[in-house]
């Protein structure tokens, strides 16, 4: 492992920020603006409960994951036509470019808006065509991760599949996400084997605030290759021990988990514990208007808090090249970036 030079503390803030990076931990519906929830809302004259963006921000004091979910969709319900998608899409690329993000995948909702009557063509278009322009003028690699939402059925998830299936080469993997608990990651066995024959990469969320056991289940039953969050399984050794010794990656949200009360400070957050377990641990931003946060937020505000250094750094931003989704030459030329960019920051 490339050993990096020390570093004087107070340039580490600096070094966070301008480091290359990849996110694979947001859901582009998390990155809606409040001013840009109520600009669609008059664009497209839908009726919000919230009669101003403070009203709306000051909404976003969580107590736990379904009480920021029952605002999050409603945020969404101001989405209509394919350049929303677009819009959303782009704002959140110019800030993830902003912040040196460098390749990031994308997780999209398809049922929240198909639920309201809007095609799956709609949805792809848009997010796709912000992916293809990020790359060609913000030089910034991104891909898209379909989700089905757990507290919805099997059969549900099947159908939306068959959706999706038009738009095959426009999405590069599968995830699970919404209410976890009491929705574990077997209710979903058939439907990510189907996932799985055809060909797409596997991930799910899985010990956010469920217990070790839906990881287990997440990568035994399901068999996805990197876990979101994951934060829980460090009440379970033997499935720590698993996780280290097959290099799953968690891709682990530090201001959400805040936010959602999962630890009650960042001072608390198991994060280091992790890495220090030998855990590929990466560093991501879920959605970062509720939350407060985007990548460098997530990073500098963790760093300070549990007293991490640039060797800690290094290990992150290179886990999340390794545990991305892209090709093998791809990954050894961002790592070699990754490289030259801490031989030579002075
Ligand atoms: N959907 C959006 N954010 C989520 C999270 N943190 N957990 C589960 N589902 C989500
Ligand atoms: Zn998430």
């Amino acid at each position: 492992m490339f050993k990096v030079k020390p570093l004087a503390p107070e340039r580490l803030p600096e070094l966070l920020r301008r480091m290359p990076k990849a996110e694979l931990h947001i859901h582009i519906e998390g990155s809606l603006e409040p001013e840009m929830i109520f600009a669609l809302a008059q664009r497209n004259g839908i009726a919000i409960p919230y009669s101003s963006v403070e009203e709306l921000r000051r909404a976003y004091a969580f107590t736990n994951l379904q009480s920021f979910l029952d605002i999050y969709y409603a945020g969404a319900s101001v989405l209509l036509k394919e350049q929303d998608f677009y819009d959303m899409a782009r704002a959140y690329l110019l800030k993830a470019a902003a912040d040196n993000v460098a390749h990031t995948e994308l997780f999209f909702d398809p049922q929240t808006h198909t639920a309201r009557g809007i095609s799956m063509e709609t949805v792809i278009h848009g997010l796709h065509r912000a992916c293809v322009d990020a790359q060609a003028d913000l030089g910034i690699s991104a891909s898209l991760i379909m989700c089905f939402l757990r507290h919805l059925s099997e059969e549900e998830a099947f159908e939306t599949l068959e959706q999706a299936l038009p738009f095959r080469d426009k999405i590069i993997g599968i995830g699970l996400d919404s209410g976890e608990v009491g929705n574990p990651p077997e209710k979903f066995a058939r439907v990510f084997a189907r996932c799985r024959e055809l060909g797409f990469h596997l991930v799910a969320h899985a010990g956010e605030e469920g217990p070790p056991a839906y990881v287990w289940t997440a990568l035994d039953v399901l068999k996805v290759e990197r876990i979101d969050h994951g934060v829980q399984a460090s009440k379970d050794a033997a499935l720590m021990r698993r996780l280290a010794q097959d290099r799953i990656a968690l891709t682990v949200c530090p201001l959400s988990n805040l936010k959602l009360c999962v630890f009650p400070d960042l001072a608390s957050h198991n994060l280091r514990q992790l890495l220090d377990a030998g855990l590929a641990v990466t560093v991501n931003s879920d959605d970062p208007t509720y939350f407060g946060g985007y990548m460098n937020d997530n990073f500098t505000q963790t760093f300070a808090a549990l007293d991490l250094n640039a060797q800690h750094a290094y290990q992150l931003a290179r886990n999340s090249f390794e545990a991305s989704f892209i090709d093998t030459s791809a990954k050894r030329r961002h790592i070699e970036q990754l490289d030259g960019f801490f031989e030579s920051f002075q």
